[in-house]
């Protein structure tokens, strides 16, 4: 068995362990240090993770040196061209790709429950016009919780596939339902005869005045969009609604944390991030050049957004797809986004820059697929919206796996503390 001796030496009390070491399918190798505090009495700090596993999975794979991104073993670039969102949702909750029978009656399925309870449209109302759908979002998907009390029990296995479908069928509904809102347009009820990306096209855009003719190769481009969304592995995201679930907080609750991490803009939020930096740099006269020296001046705090990863150190294999996507949408739509140009001077200026390649920053999923949303006609604040979406599938394969592990226990990090040693209280009138 492989092993690796630590040895900590504290004011010449030496003490001494072997720690079993795990080798992943893809040869990646950890150190288990399960039993570290026990039997050392020390613990090991590692803010932001960068060199921890919090679990094991067998769900989605990464190398950030190769740019290699597997859902259960397959790449991603097939996934793009031959799947569809439905079929990659049964394939990451399921851990297989359904046959004809399963993923037709899979699609029944998500298709039946697509509606919200009715009493939930009210619970728009209470949102003022200026609401980010991000925030109606993550409450209404908590508030499902309410309507499903059975989903509660978050220990209770039977109800995990028709709580999965639902919030795969709603969130949908839910994402239309809050972009209606925002711009004051009746909702508009899903169609069962449309399929899943065709039924949200559908309630985003049509309106009950005319018929809403949806086009086959947008159909396609929005499946693509959130399949290279779907799962990233121990993502901001992802491990909060690990860790939320891990205290046995039912599925809803659990997904609508996730939301909320989502949402901020060195993650999910960078998307919408991005399109405002492009348009800001178009106002100040188009200089791309300038603008990186902007960023390059740690005193600004600018972000190069939609740029740089914390596993990705060579290219972004979603951000190829995405950048390939945009330039067919843009001409399929007849579309000539100034955007799009700007992004790519952009682009190429960072990459020549000894900045940008000394620290191996390269663009991210986010930066073109803000582009591709604008040309469909999506609202800059539904972009971290249609992320959610797209990562619902990956969310709930994490939560599931990690409610089947049966060495599951309740994530709790610990800490070094660095504040006062025990004082005594002051009463009031003897404090300065
Ligand atoms: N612009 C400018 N400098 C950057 C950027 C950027 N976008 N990203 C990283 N850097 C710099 C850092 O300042 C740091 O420089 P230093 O070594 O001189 O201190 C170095 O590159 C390493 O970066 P870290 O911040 O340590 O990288 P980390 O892994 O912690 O952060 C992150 C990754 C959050 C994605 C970061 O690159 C970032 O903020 N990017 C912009 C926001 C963004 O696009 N987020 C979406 C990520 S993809 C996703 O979540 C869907």
């Amino acid at each position: 068995m492989n092993s690796a001796k630590l040895t900590v030496n504290l004011g010449g009390d030496e003490k001494s362990m072997d720690l079993p070491v795990l080798i992943g399918t893809e040869a990646e190798v950890a150190l288990d240090i399960r039993n570290l505090r026990q039997q050392l009495g020390v613990i090991v700090l590692d803010p932001a993770y960068g060199n921890t596993g919090s679990c094991t999975s067998a769900i989605t794979y990464i190398d950030g040196e190769k740019g290699i991104l597997r859902y259960r073993g397959i790449p991603i670039e097939q996934l793009g061209e031959k799947s569809t969102f439905v079929e990659v949702s049964y394939l990451l909750i399921n851990g297989r790709l359904p046959n004809k029978h399963e993923l037709s009656e899979y699609s029944r399925k998500l298709t039946m429950h697509s509606l919200i309870h009715e009493d939930m449209k009210h619970f728009f109302d209470g949102y003022p016009a200026t609401a980010h759908p991000m925030a109606i979002l993550s409450a209404m998907v908590c508030s499902l919780s309410s309507f499903y009390p059975e989903a509660l029990d978050a220990t209770n296995t039977e109800v995990f596939d028709i709580t999965a479908t639902r919030l795969l069928s709603k969130l949908r509904t839910i994402a239309a339902f809050s972009y209606k809102k925002s711009i004051g347009q009746p909702f508009m009820y899903p169609k069962n005869e449309l399929s899943y990306c065709a039924n949200l096209i559908h309630m985003m855009f049509a309106t009950p005045c005319e018929p809403y003719p949806i086009d086959d190769d947008i159909v396609k481009v929005i499946n693509l969009l959130l399949i290279l969304h779907a799962d990233h592995e121990q993502n901001c995201s992802t491990s909060t609604v690990r860790l939320v679930g891990s205290g046995q907080a039912n599925l809803f609750a659990s997904i609508a944390s996730g939301i909320c991490a989502l949402w901020g803009p060195r993650h999910g939020g960078a998307n919408q991030e991005v399109i405002t930096m492009l348009a800001q740099i178009r106002k100040n006269g188009d200089d791309v050049n300038k603008f990186l020296t902007l960023v390059k001046d740690r005193q600004s705090g600018v972000k190069l957004m939609g740029f740089g990863h914390r596993v990705y150190k060579n290219f972004d294999p979603r951000a190829v797809l995405i950048k390939s996507a945009a330039d067919k949408v843009l001409s399929k739509l007849g579309r000539n986004d100034p955007l799009l140009e700007t992004a790519k001077r952009l682009e190429e200026a960072a990459l020549k820059d000894s900045y940008f390649v000394d620290r191996r920053l390269y663009p991210n999923v986010d930066f073109y697929s803000g582009i591709i949303y604008r040309a469909l006609g999506f609202a800059t604040n539904m972009f971290t919206v249609l992320f959610a979406l797209g990562r619902l599938p990956g969310w709930i394969a994490q939560w599931k796996e990690m409610n089947e592990d049966p060495s599951t226990r309740i994530g709790r990090p610990r800490q070094v503390y660095t504040g006062n040693t025990a004082l005594d209280y002051t009463p009031i009138d003897q404090r300065e």
